[in-house]
């Protein structure tokens, strides 16, 4: 594995970058998706409807010469599909996979099911599921599934069928509305277990894959090791499930010292459980939370990067991996500038992703097409 001092402590890593790091556009040299596919890797970012990225022309050529796959940051989640009962909304990502269809671009599915009841449409928790709630529950699922499965068909050949089922507190599964009415005791595993039935069924085309946000630090054991229990439980049930989605927002979320390569390494370790399993991976949401380092933009940058490279160096090396999504390609519309869970202590706006508020490359952007460069390639 790489040998480079790591990351997100490693404040001198700018001796790491060309001293005269250009704020070049990235445009006259190879992009990142082109630099991906002659590795056998798609490339891609999430994208939101609205300004300042769909909306915006400059922010979507960006995206069309950088990516090879989009996902939809909020716009094909349950909430947005179908604010309220019964009346769904799917145009703003119709127009967005409409566009991508017409650029040659690829387009997958987040998600079917966010597990945590306050992201499930709020009518759902106050659903009445009648005399047979079980019956009731599942009514609803595949209801939900089949309209969102039949609706876009073969043009999403991914989903992320169940969102973040593990609690990291103590690595047990979320209960919400729906698992609750599928059993008394413990509907959680039965819940997931129907959600990725109901996927293979009406969507038999596609990917299915289970995302969530565990990391590689202590912080993490239980989510770790609850992930890993649900997979082997699915697997032991047959559930059709073929992918973990790693969703890999790296960097610093709490205040824990950062154990570098001690990190790593358990994170090694879990990867390698996964693909023991034979689960295939995929990083869906990357980006890198820098609320650990210094307000020195060149300096943050360069920790950034060489946070970036760590990690990307060591989970692109997995076969398994064939897709890499980043959660948007520009600080300024990054969901990190307004989630207050791991904000910056002197309230700067955050560094995350590979461009600018002008849409200029950062030192992230060559960490990521380094990493890319020295992955080995997958097999066709
Ligand atoms: C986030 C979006 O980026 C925000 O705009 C929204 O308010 C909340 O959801 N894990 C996931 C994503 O799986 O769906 C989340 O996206 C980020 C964390």
């Amino acid at each position: 594995m790489t040998t480079r001092r790591t990351a997100l402590g490693a404040l001198a890593g700018a001796a790491l970058l060309p001293k005269a790091f250009a704020a070049d556009t990235g445009a006259a040299g190879e992009s990142l998706k082109e630099a991906a596919k002659k590795k056998g890797l798609r490339f891609g970012t999430a994208i939101s409807a609205g300004r300042n990225q769909f909306g915006d022309p400059a922010y979507r050529a960006l995206v069309e010469r950088e990516c090879g796959i989009i996902v939809a940051e909020n716009e094909m989640k349950w909430q947005a599909l179908e604010p309220r009962r019964n009346a769904p909304n799917f145009a703003p990502a119709d127009a967005m996979l409409a566009w991508a269809t017409d650029k040659g671009i690829a387009m997958r599915g987040h998600n079917l099911f966010w597990q945590a009841e306050k992201w499930l449409p709020a009518w759902v928790a106050k659903e009445d599921f009648g005399a047979r709630p079980a019956q009731g529950a599942e009514r609803l699922m595949r209801k939900h599934v089949k309209t969102v499965c039949e609706h876009f068909g073969k043009r999403i050949g991914s989903w992320d069928v169940v969102n973040e089922a593990v609690d990291p507190a103590d690595g047990k599964l979320r209960q919400n509305a729906l698992t609750r009415a599928l059993s008394s005791s413990s509907g959680a595993i039965e819940q997931i277990d129907l959600a990725f039935r109901l996927a293979h069924e009406y969507a038999p085309h596609a990917q299915l894959v289970y995302n969530d946000y565990m990391r590689g630090d202590t912080g993490s054991s239980k989510h770790r090791a609850g992930v890993l229990a649900m997979l082997a439980e699915l697997k032991k049930r047959g559930t059709p499930i073929h992918a973990l989605g790693l969703q890999s927002h790296i960097g610093s979320w709490d205040e824990s010292a950062d154990r570098g390569k001690a990190d790593l390494l358990e994170w090694r370790k879990f990867l390698d459980q996964v693909s023991g399993m034979g689960y295939d991976l995929l990083i869906t949401e990357f980006d890198v939370n820098d609320r650990r380092l210094p307000a020195d933009i060149a300096k943050r940058d360069a920790g950034v990067a060489a946070a970036a490279r760590d990690y990307l160096d060591l989970t692109l090396s997995y076969p398994r991996l064939s897709d890499f999504l980043l959660w948007g390609m520009a600080d300024n519309i990054s969901w990190l500038q307004t989630w207050d869970e791991a904000p910056r202590t002197d309230k700067l706006p955050m560094r995350p992703l590979p461009y600018d508020a002008e849409l200029r490359a950062k030192p992230l952007r060559q960490a990521i097409l380094e990493s890319i460069r020295a992955m080995p390639a997958r097999q066709a």
